[in-house]
Order: C-alpha cells, then sequence, then structure tokens
C-alpha cells in the first residue's frame, strides 16, 4: 500500500515536471515569440514563478519516493536494474541543471523584468531556455527509462 501511494506520487511528480517543460518549450515558446517583448517577457516571467514553484516540489518528491521505493522494494542500489540506475542518474542531472538555472540566469531575468528593462531580460532568457530544453530531453529518456525500463 505505502508503496503504492509513493510511485503514484512520483509518476505525479514525474508527469508535473515533465509535462510542464514539454508545455513550455514546444507550445509557448514559439507561440509567444510573436509577441512585443515586454509581454512576452512579462508573460514568461509569471509564467516561470508559478511553474518553477510545481518544479521544486517534484525535485523533492522524485528523489525521496525514488529511493524509498528503491530500498524497500529492490533491496536498494545493489538490488535495483539498470532502468534505475539510469533514472536516478538523469534524475540527479537534471535536478542541478534546474538548480543551476534557478541560482543562475533566473534571478537576473526576473531583476530585468521587473525593471523593465528588456534588453537586458532578453539577454538572459536563452540560457533559461537551453536549460529548459536540455532538461525537457533528459525528462523525457527518464520517463521512458523510468516505465518500460523494468520490461526490458
Ligand atoms: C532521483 C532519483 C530517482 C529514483 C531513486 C527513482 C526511483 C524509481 C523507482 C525505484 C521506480 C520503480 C521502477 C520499477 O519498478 O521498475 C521509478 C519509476 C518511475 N520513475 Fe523514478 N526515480 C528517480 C527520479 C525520477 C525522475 C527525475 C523522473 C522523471 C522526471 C522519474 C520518473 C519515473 C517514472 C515515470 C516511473 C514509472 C512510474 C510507473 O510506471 O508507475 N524518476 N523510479
Amino acid at each position: 500500500m505505502m508503496n503504492s501511494v509513493l510511485m503514484a506520487l512520483h509518476a505525479l511528480g514525474a508527469v508535473a515536471w515533465v509535462g510542464g517543460m514539454l508545455f513550455a518549450y514546444m507550445v509557448l515558446r514559439p507561440s509567444v515569440d510573436v509577441m512585443e517583448p515586454p509581454h512576452k517577457l512579462t508573460l514568461l516571467a509569471a509564467v516561470f514563478r508559478r511553474f518553477f514553484i510545481w518544479v521544486w516540489h517534484a525535485v523533492v518528491v522524485l528523489p525521496v519516493t525514488g529511493y524509498v521505493v528503491m530500498f524497500s522494494l529492490y533491496n536498494g542500489f545493489a538490488g535495483s536494474g539498470v532502468h534505475i540506475h539510469l533514472m536516478q542518474g538523469l534524475g540527479w542531472v537534471m535536478i542541478a541543471l534546474f538548480v543551476y538555472m534557478v541560482f543562475g540566469p533566473y534571478p537576473p531575468f526576473r531583476r530585468a523584468v521587473a525593471a523593465a528593462d528588456w534588453p537586458e531580460a532578453a539577454r538572459h532568457l536563452p540560457r533559461i531556455r537551453r536549460i529548459i530544453g536540455i532538461n525537457l530531453i533528459l525528462g523525457l529518456i527518464t520517463v521512458v527509462a523510468g516505465s518500460a525500463g523494468r520490461f526490458l
């Protein structure tokens, strides 16, 4: 029973994070590129602020639930399959990239938008986008490893 609750939270964490990145990168990004910089950058700052709160929850929920299941169901690292090692490895790379982005290019972007300094805000945006794009690819691979890996 406990493991099913934990796996449900784990899957929901993955859906919130990877699904949010898929929407942000594949749908929102090309759609807002037609807007004028002040509107586009203000909208993106509001989107990031709300989305990153969800990601903070996911980066706590995913490892905690993942490791509890790993130790209670599979006897820890030694008893876990290659797909679980791949998932946790990629998971930590994703978490590191997210933390780097939140403390790296994101604060100057947010400050520039608050100051209506549009050229400065636009200067920081490509790095944020690039990191979300990389994390999206890693996240999709991780979801495939986590869900389909056990059948290999
Ligand atoms: C960071 C450390 C992580 C650990 C220790 C971990 C651990 C696990 C374990 C033990 C399972 C069950 C696998 C099985 O029964 O074969 C699992 C499933 C899964 N994991 Fe992770 N995981 C981690 C990170 C992630 C991340 C970052 C994502 C996606 C962004 C993710 C997505 C999934 C998915 C989609 C499943 C399948 C759920 C299902 O089929 O119900 N995991 N994980």
